[in-house]
């Protein structure tokens, strides 16, 4: 079984490097930890960056989890050939771009582009937001797929992930305490469907709405509260169709004997317990 640490990083192609990068750090509030010739880095949290966007297509994204070490690293790659995902192993330029010791990458049954990192580089300067938007870190993905039960038994027996929870077929996954960090939703097509920051408060939350909605940025689901994880949340959009989310209370699953997943509705309400609706196409029924 491959044991994923935890969420690393996310790598975004886009054809509008500077608008980005405007967006990540003036509207979102990341901090930017690198420039290099055609990349940006951004800084979220404690680890010296979280996301990085790049010139290339929109359509390449990536997401990557940790793991323990070089021997864990040799296993999965091994595991996944055996079950028929093709393996590419990192060369050390590209291990440099990913700021880790070593990786792999490999696409998930969905098609998503999945990378195993070792080592990821912690930075040296606290985390300071360009902006003030309470962020404290880096913490889930939601990935598209398009067969949710078969997606669901690779990250649960290929992976070491948990089902938290269900709304409907979509499960929420996670792979340590935190309820989730990893949410399959229902769709067509491969990629990631929203990229997940914690912030410190309630308040944090209902300032960034305010905040989006008077730039105009189109808020897609919240200020709302879900009654799965129980954390307050806001969705809105970012460069190239992206959903970013902010959130805030998430719990967490310290027992794992007792913990049994719940089922809830594919529906605003499954979504939403303050009666938010959403206008994210992937979370409506
Ligand atoms: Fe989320």
């Amino acid at each position: 079984m491959i044991r994923l640490r935890d969420v690393c990083y996310v790598r975004l192609g886009t054809r509008d490097l500077d608008g980005a990068t405007r967006y990540a750090t003036a509207i979102l509030g990341l901090e930017i930890s690198e420039r290099s010739r055609g990349a940006v880095y951004f800084k979220s949290d404690q680890r010296e960056h979280t996301l990085c966007y790049f010139d290339g297509d929109p359509a390449e994204q990536v997401v990557a989890f940790e793991v323990d070490g070089r021997a864990e690293l040799d296993a999965a790659g091994a595991e996944l050939e055996r079950l028929g995902h093709p393996v590419h192993r990192g060369s050390a330029t590209e291990a440099g771009q990913r700021k880790v010791r070593d990786f792999i990458a490999f696409r998930d049954p969905t098609g998503n582009r999945i990378e195993l990192a070792w080592r990821p580089q912690m930075g040296a300067r606290r985390y300071h937001g360009e902006r003030d938007a309470g962020i404290t870190g880096f913490s889930h993905v939601g990935l598209c797929t398009t067969d949710a039960a078969r997606d669901e038994a690779f990250w649960t027996t290929v992976c070491n992930a948990r089902v938290s929870d269900r709304i409907g077929d979509a499960p929420l996954l996670r792979i340590d305490e935190i309820h989730h960090k990893i949410a399959l939703f229902p769709t067509s097509r491969a990629g990631i469907q929203h990229i997940n920051h914690q912030v410190e408060s309630s308040d944090d939350v209902q300032r960034s709405f305010h905040f989006i909605r008077e730039r105009g940025i189109p808020v897609v689901f919240g200020p709302g509260r879900h009654p799965t994880s129980s954390a307050r949340f806001l969705y809105f959009e970012g460069p190239d169709g992206m959903v970013y989310e902010y959130s805030s209370g998430v719990r967490s699953i310290a027992d794992e004997l007792m913990y049994r997943e719940r089922q809830f509705e594919f529906g605003p309400p499954g979504f939403c317990e303050w009666g938010a609706k959403p206008e994210i196409k992937e979370f409506k029924a």
